[in-house]
């Protein structure tokens, strides 16, 4: 028997925790916390995540503020935007919503915020310091992942961890972040030969490959916690994720489904982080 992890419900607990957290801060310091999201350019997928970012915002007690900008933006006009915010004292994080268009030069803008603001913890300081196991914002998916592991009581500790991608986003910082929690990780990627025999030694599995259905049941060992990042579609069209979730569920001892499992920590780890960022500005 498999136990379903839920991510709605553990988001909902978590969120519960920040928005005290958000409460006590303006109580003791008599001011908000503020989010800057930044979307350039009419993605969809992308104003559907920043709307989410956003009412997550009002949720927990963060004021949000919202900038819009056309495709056309100039590197010169981006670079400006986030300079701006940069020293904006109500600002605490700042969120540049990815993929920008690809006239602009992501890596320079991105490398523009401070690690002190970077609630996505994607900068080279913030992900140096993951590697050092030191104190620091650490980007939300993978974070969300540990999380949900630790509500379940799942110790990584001991436990051979296979990610497959390795993505900075995602595939780098969840090894970084089991390694810091005394897994034995491997990291698996396109070129990995014979994929399907380091996934069947997985205690822990974590799939972050971005192709729908790609984990089946063949490659999962009897027993495995399997924890699908992907947010995929299949060939209906249907989101799911990249786990074939029918047939490998039932080898499982936990699993998390796609929608309602890592996805929504996602944005709550986006509060944690903001509230984090908050707190170790004062
Ligand atoms: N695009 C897809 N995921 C993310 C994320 O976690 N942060 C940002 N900034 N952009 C994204």
């Amino acid at each position: 028997m498999f136990k379903l992890i839920d991510g709605k419900a553990h988001s909902q607990g978590i969120r519960q925790e920040i928005s005290k957290g958000v409460e006590e801060y303006k109580k003791n310091f008599g001011k908000e916390i503020g989010l800057a999201v930044v979307l350039i350019g009419d993605n969809s997928a992308s104003k559907v995540y920043v709307r989410n970012k956003i009412k997550a915002c009002e949720e927990v007690g963060i004021k949000s503020y919202s900038y819009y900008l056309p495709a056309e933006t100039s590197q010169n006009q981006a670079e400006e935007l986030v300079n701006e915010l940069v020293n904006d004292e109500r600002i605490n994080g700042i969120l540049v919503q990815l993929p920008l268009p690809e006239h602009l030069n992501s890596e320079k803008i991105l490398s523009l915020i401070p690690m002190s603001k970077d609630v996505d913890g994607f900068c080279a300081e913030n992900m140096g310091s993951l590697c050092m196991n030191k104190e620091c914002l650490v980007a939300c998916t993978p974070n969300g992942v540990m999380k949900m592991l630790e509500r379940e009581g799942i110790d990584p500790k001991g436990k051979k961890a296979v990610v497959v991608g390795r993505s900075n986003i995602v595939g780098k910082p969840m090894a970084m972040l089991l390694l810091n929690a005394d897994a034995t990780v491997t990291v698996c990627h396109s070129k990995t030969p014979d994929l399907k025999k380091q996934c069947l030694e997985a205690d822990i599995l974590v799939a972050a490959i971005g192709r729908a259905k790609f984990i089946t049941a063949d490659m999962v060992k009897e027993g495995a916690v399997v924890i699908d990042v992907g947010m995929d579609r299949d060939e209906n069209g249907k989101l799911c994720g990249d786990v074939d979730f029918e047939n490998v569920k039932e080898k499982c001892s936990y699993i998390t489904p796609v929608p309602g499992g890592v996805g929504p920590m996602t944005i709550t780890m986006l509060m944690y982080n903001t509230l984090e960022a908050a707190k170790r500005s004062v």
